[in-house]
């Protein structure tokens, strides 16, 4: 009887919640102890962050350090909502159970993942904590978005204390194949708290698919019932009386407001002098990612390098910039492959560089969008070669950065975005020979060819945008046409043709 009083709809209660680990702003500790807020690193919050706030949303997350007493900013477009966690709390959920569990186990084990049940026990507690916190924020019959694999526990939790509420849930990163996803010893609890969304979103048809199976067999039995459609049209699983639809929601950017950055003049003078400052290399090579050991940068360095020593690129002639966002510094997988990164950008240097001019130029630091708008607009190849990705933002920024129709685009089969980014060259990471024989090509393209792809790939990019997902999602969620919470918006050329990603979903294909 308490818990529900405590849970009551609160009157002043927000419509549409985001329930995310992070916060889209985090505390950040200099060396001097002073602290101040920056955006927050990665994806999720580039991609949400611009919606949510069209929406006066309300977003419930973590503030990025531990026991943090600083309340975050305020603005007037979004209600941010901290959940404080403590220092063993972001040892065992965020860096333990997180990120040293399940980001590996679901980015197809590239490292190994580690299981322990402390890890887990603290995931359990950050979940019901996250849970709380949603349901002491949400207005009666809100909608209410749970966000990636730090929180799958949340859909099940929250409707527990809230029934009322219409759950999404959304997995930004791959989901696994269903022989990786069964060596979790925590499986079923995972499959029953996601089932307790009305929605749950994945980047791929194949995501949802290997979902709907794992539901089938680990909660299915008595309770589900698995209905699916054909060649990845998204499904419905029945759980009790409840039905749980699943489907495939490509997640993408802002790509109008990135395509009107890039044309400012600044802009375009900032490009020039990073040309400049470069010492006006006839190539410049980008790589823009977050520090993480699923995004190849290290195969993009070797690939480099043996293309130094093989004389298939002259040092004289190409600059590579890597700019590297630090992240999650404590985990120890990661503490080794910043290591192993830096050691390689040192060795390139040290056999092909010049003083005053080394050829990779490595940047360990977040820059700011214009910063950033401006190195795609510079960059004549951009190598995004992670081994494996839910999406990858990275290249379809640099897509939307191109109106000029110049530069080329080395993108992994593994990322999603390859399925949507075909004109892209694409390439296997995990073949060292292909990622330099196409790095090549990308480097010596003939400008037409160049052209005639960017202009496919930026006609992809800017009709998919994010707010077409976000669309997708939250009517699909709530089951209708009509959305009450999203205001309507002029007709963009995207609209106007049946996509391909959006769900239709089928009934009429029952597995059991
Ligand atoms: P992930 O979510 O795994 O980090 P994505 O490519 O989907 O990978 O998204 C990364 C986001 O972070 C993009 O919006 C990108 O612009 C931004 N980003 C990555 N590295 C940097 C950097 N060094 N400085 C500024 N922004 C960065
Ligand atoms: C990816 C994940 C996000 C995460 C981000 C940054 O985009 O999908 O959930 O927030 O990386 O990682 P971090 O561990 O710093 O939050």
């Amino acid at each position: 009887m308490e818990e529900k009083d405590e849970h009551a709809a609160p009157a002043n209660g927000a419509g549409l919640v985001v329930v995310a680990n992070r916060l889209p702003v985090s505390l950040e500790s200099a060396p001097d102890g002073t602290r101040r807020w920056r955006h927050s690193p990665g994806g999720l919050v580039s991609a949400l962050e611009p919606f949510l706030r069209t929406q006066q949303g309300a977003w419930v997350g973590w503030p990025g350090a531990a026991g943090q007493d600083m309340p975050p900013p305020q603005d007037e477009g979004l209600r941010l909502h901290p959940v404080d966690l403590s220092a063993d709390e972001v040892s065992g959920f965020y860096e333990g159970f997180s990120n040293g569990t399940l980001w590996p186990l679901y980015h197809d084990v590239v490292m190994p993942p580690e299981y322990h049940r402390t890890w887990w026990e603290a995931y359990v507690r950050v979940n019901r904590k996250f849970a709380r916190a949603a349901a002491d924020v949400s207005a009666p019959g809100a909608t209410v978005w749970v966000q990636d694999y730090q929180l799958q526990l949340v859909p099940a939790m929250l409707r527990e204390l809230r029934p009322d509420l219409r759950i999404g849930f959304f997995l930004h990163i791959p989901f696994p194949p269903v022989e990786l996803f069964m060596q979790l010893p925590w499986r079923t609890e995972i499959i029953q708290g996601l089932l307790g969304a009305d929605l749950i979103g994945f980047h791929r048809p194949g995501g949802a698919q290997n979902f709907q199976w794992l539901a089938g067999r680990l909660a299915g039995r008595e309770s589900a019932r698995t209905v699916s459609g054909t060649g990845g049209a998204p499904g419905e699983i029945r759980v009790g009386d409840r039905t749980v639809k699943v489907g495939a929601f490509p997640i993408s950017i802002d790509a109008g407001e990135l395509d009107q950055l890039a044309r400012r003049p600044a802009i375009r003078r900032m490009a020039e002098q990073i040309r400049a400052d470069l010492g006006h290399p006839k190539r410049i090579i980008l790589g823009v990612d977050r520090l993480d050991y699923t995004k190849g940068i290290d195969v993009r360095l070797r690939a480099l390098h043996e293309m130094l020593a093989e004389g298939r690129i002259e040092p004289r002639e190409v600059a590579m910039v890597q700019i590297a966002t630090p992240s999650r510094e404590r985990v120890e997988h990661y503490v080794r492959m910043r290591e192993d990164i830096e050691r390689t950008v040192g060795r390139i240097n040290g056999e092909f560089g010049r003083v005053g001019s080394p050829v990779v130029h490595y940047l360990h630091t977040s820059v700011g969008r214009e910063e950033l708008a401006a190195f795609y607009s510079a960059a004549d190849v951009m190598l995004v070669t992670p081994l494996r990705d839910g999406m990858n933002l990275v290249c379809k920024e640099y897509v939307a950065c191109r109106h000029d129709l110049g530069g080329a685009l080395v993108l992994s089969e593994f990322a999603g975005a390859a399925a949507e980014l075909t004109s892209a060259f694409l390439v296997n990471p995990h073949h060292l020979e292909e990622v330099k024989t196409t790095l090549h090509q990308a480097l010596n393209v003939p400008a037409d060819e160049a052209r005639r792809r960017m202009t496919v790939l930026r006609e992809q990019v800017l009709t998919h945008d994010v707010d077409h997902w976000a669309r997708s999602f939250l009517t699909a969620l709530n089951a209708g046409p009509a959305f009450s919470h999203l205001p309507s918006r002029p007709p963009s050329p995207g609209d106007s043709t049946p996509d391909p990603a959006a769900p239709t979903l089928r009934t009429d294909w029952v597995l059991t």
